[in-house]
C-alpha cells in the first residue's frame, strides 16, 4: 500500500481517543471512507431508538407490529410509542440472533464483527453472562460502546474495540462463537469467513444476518444499488455467503428468510418522523424479490 495513504487512514480512522486503542492492521482508503461514515452518523432513527433503553443498534428490526401498543396516530404520545416499538423490533432481530450461538457458558468468549454501539454485546453478555469482544472501523462508535459498558458496569466483560474485522486481535480457536449484524456487506466474504474460522473453535458457531440480493432476481437490482450508493457498501448476494461459508469451514445449518418478518419494521418506519429517504428502496425491492433479509447461522467444523 502506498505509504501516504497509510498516514491519512491512520488519522482519520484512528482519531486519539481516550478507550479505544487502535493498532493499525492493512487498512485500505475504502475502510477509511467507512470509518468516517460511522464516526459522523448520529442519525435520529437510530439514536432516538437508542435513547428509549439505553441499547443502541444500527440495523433493522423484524416481526410483527403492536398496534394496540402504538395507538392513534393523531394521539400525542404516538410519535413516542412508534420509536419504542421500531426499538421492540429491532432488539427482537438480536433476540434472534442470540437464539442461533448455542450454548454458551459463563467462560466463554463471543465476537461481535462490526459492533456499532455495541447494542448487540450487551444483550448477549446480559443474556449468557460472559465475555463479548467487538470490533468497528469507528473510533466514536468503540468509544460510545465502552462508556455504555461502563455506565452498566460490564466493561470487564464487554469491550469494544477499534480494528478490521478482516484481521482481529483475538487467537486462534479460542472464540465460542461470532456473528456480523449487518456488518458483511463492507467486506469480501471470502476475507471474513477465513477470520471468523480462525478465531471460532471447532464447534463453534458463527451467525449472520444480512440483506443479500436474492439470485433468483438475476443481477443486484436498481433497489439494491440504491441501498449500496446510500450506505457505500456492497450487498452480496444468498449465492456469495453459502459458497465462502463452504469454502471457510463454516457449514450452514439455518438460512432464514426473514424478509416478510423485516417489512413491517420498514412499513412503520416509512409512516415516522425518523425516514432517512432509503425506505422506499427497501420495501420496492423486498417486495419485487430482488433483495432478501436473512439469517445464515453455521457449525464451524
Ligand atoms: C450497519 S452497522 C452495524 C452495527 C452493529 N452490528 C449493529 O447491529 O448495531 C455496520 C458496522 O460495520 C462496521 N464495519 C464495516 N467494515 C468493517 C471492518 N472492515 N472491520 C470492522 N468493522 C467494520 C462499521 O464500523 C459499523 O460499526
Amino acid at each position: 500500500m502506498d505509504s501516504s495513504v497509510t498516514s491519512t487512514d491512520r488519522t482519520t480512522v484512528a482519531a486519539p481517543t481516550s478507550a479505544s486503542v487502535f493498532i493499525p492492521s492493512p487498512v485500505t482508503p475504502y475502510q477509511g471512507d467507512i470509518a468516517r461514515y460511522w464516526d459522523h452518523e448520529a442519525r435520529p432513527v437510530n439514536l432516538r431508538l437508542g435513547d428509549v433503553d439505553g441499547l443502541y443498534h444500527h440495523h433493522y428490526g423484524i416481526g410483527d407490529v403492536d398496534h394496540a401498543a402504538l395507538g392513534r396516530p393523531e394521539d400525542s404520545a404516538y410519535e413516542k410509542k412508534l420509536i419504542a416499538e421500531l426499538h421492540r423490533l429491532e432488539s427482537a432481530q438480536v433476540e434472534l440472533l442470540l437464539d442461533h450461538l448455542g450454548d454458551i457458558e459463563r467462560d466463554d468468549t463471543l465476537v461481535d464483527a462490526g459492533c456499532g454501539r455495541g447494542g448487540s454485546m450487551v444483550m448477549a453478555h446480559q443474556r449468557f453472562g460472559c465475555k463479548v469482544e467487538g470490533v468497528t472501523l469507528s473510533a466514536k462508535q468503540a468509544d460510545f460502546g465502552n462508556r455504555r459498558a461502563r455506565e452498566l458496569g460490564i466493561q470487564d466483560h464487554v469491550q469494544a474495540r477499534v480494528r478490521n474485522m478482516l484481521d482481529m486481535p483475538f487467537e486462534s480457536g479460542q472464540t465460542a462463537a461470532s456473528w456480523n449484524n449487518e456488518s458483511s456487506m463492507y467486506v469480501d466474504l471470502h476475507d471474513l469467513f477465513a477470520e471468523h474460522s480462525r478465531v471460532l473453535r471447532a464447534g463453534g458457531h458463527y451467525v449472520t444476518i444480512t440483506g443479500c440480493w436474492n439470485p433468483r432476481y438475476g443481477q443486484p437490482s436498481k433497489w439494491v444499488s440504491q441501498i449500496n450508493a446510500h450506505f457505500e457498501c456492497n450487498i452480496h448476494s444468498r449465492r456469495e455467503y453459502l459458497r465462502a461459508m463452504a469454502d471457510n469451514r463454516l457449514v450452514p445449518q439455518a438460512v432464514i428468510d426473514l424478509t416478510p418478518d423485516t417489512l413491517p419494521y420498514w412499513e412503520l418506519r416509512a409512516t415516522s418522523s425518523l425516514v432517512t429517504g432509503i425506505e422506499e428502496a427497501f420495501i420496492n425491492s423486498y417486495k419485487d424479490g430482488s433483495f432478501q433479509y436473512v439469517l445464515i447461522a453455521a457449525d464451524r467444523i
